[in-house]
């Protein structure tokens, strides 16, 4: 058995409370979440606001120390409590986060390839981070040569997305997480930006994570998912048979809150 791209075993992550008033009790914003995702896989995380998925999220991609649990990648173990900082980089590294606001990771002062060159140099310090290195990760994204110099603000919110897409890629990572990355997009510039997702699995083997609330969405970017629900997985398996027949109750709230799916199985796969 080949070893899963991404191990996640037991991850926990309690926030201490401020102090202040009613934030002064602690958050259990994740706990015991265990799940395992293929190289080269199509995985998402599913739950309503407030479920945990961005702070797994920032577990995996080395933002957010572990209360509990271990990570584990292509084998290697670069996440328990008290992990150091040299493996949460490494984390960090190794599964590149994409937000939903691409701002989140482009400085608006900065220009395109010059984000794209600091990002490759920072990942991989050999002297790669040559124009054409950048020109060739714009590429792999659909974007033209020509914005090269221009600034995040002129761009297209497709655009941007892609670019922080590229900048992902410039780590060379195994993995990529979307928290809601194509949320805010309108639906047909969003149906783009999947594909081209899909094609970077395809094309280069990197192993996608996808996190969204939009069940429709999910259907079409994963071939096995998990359902949180305060913090807790509360369904996992393949995507096809968790939505034509969700076995949790929460599963079938959720699909049937979907407006424009309503809980309509067939409708649903057919999408
Ligand atoms: N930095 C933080 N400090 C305190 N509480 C947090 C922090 N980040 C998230 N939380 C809490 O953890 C819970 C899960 O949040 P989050 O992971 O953002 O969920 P989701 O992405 O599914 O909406 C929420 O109750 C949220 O308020
Ligand atoms: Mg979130």
């Amino acid at each position: 058995m080949p070893e899963p791209a991404i191990a996640v075993e037991g991850l926990t992550k309690v926030f201490a409370g401020s102090g202040i008033g009613r934030r002064s009790a602690e958050t259990v914003a994740v706990s015991d979440v265990s799940f395992e995702v293929d190289a080269g896989a199509a995985f998402a995380i599913v739950g309503e606001s407030g479920s945990g998925k961005t702070t797994v999220a920032r577990c995996l991609a080395g933002l957010e120390t572990l209360t509990n649990g271990t990570i584990e990648v292509c084998g290697e173990r670069l996440a328990g409590t008290g992990s150091s900082r040299a493996e949460r980089l490494r984390r960090a590294r190794m599964i590149q986060l994409v937000f939903q606001d691409p701002y989140q990771s482009l400085d608006p002062r900065q220009p395109v390839g010059s984000a794209l060159a600091e990002a490759i140099s920072l990942h991989r310090p050999k002297g790669e981070a040559t124009e054409k290195a950048v020109v060739s990760l714009l590429e792999r994204v659909g974007l033209s040569a020509k914005i090269i110099d221009s600034y995040p603000r002129v761009l297209s919110g497709g655009q941007r997305q892609r670019v922080a897409i590229a900048r992902a890629l410039a780590a060379g990572p195994e993995a990529i997480v979307f928290d809601e990355s194509v949320s805010a997009l309108d639906v047909s510039i969003q149906a783009q930006v999947l594909n081209l997702i899909a094609d970077l699995r395809e094309s280069d083997g990197v192993t996608t994570i996808f996190i969204s609330h939009d069940l429709a969405v999910v259907s079409q970017v994963s071939d096995t998912m998990i359902v949180m629900r305060r913090g807790e997985v509360v369904e996992a398996g393949a995507t096809d048979e968790i939505l034509a027949s969700p076995s949790h109750p929460y599963t079938q709230r959720l699909i049937a809150s979907v407006p424009h799916i309503g809980w309509d199985p067939e409708k649903l796969l057919a999408q």
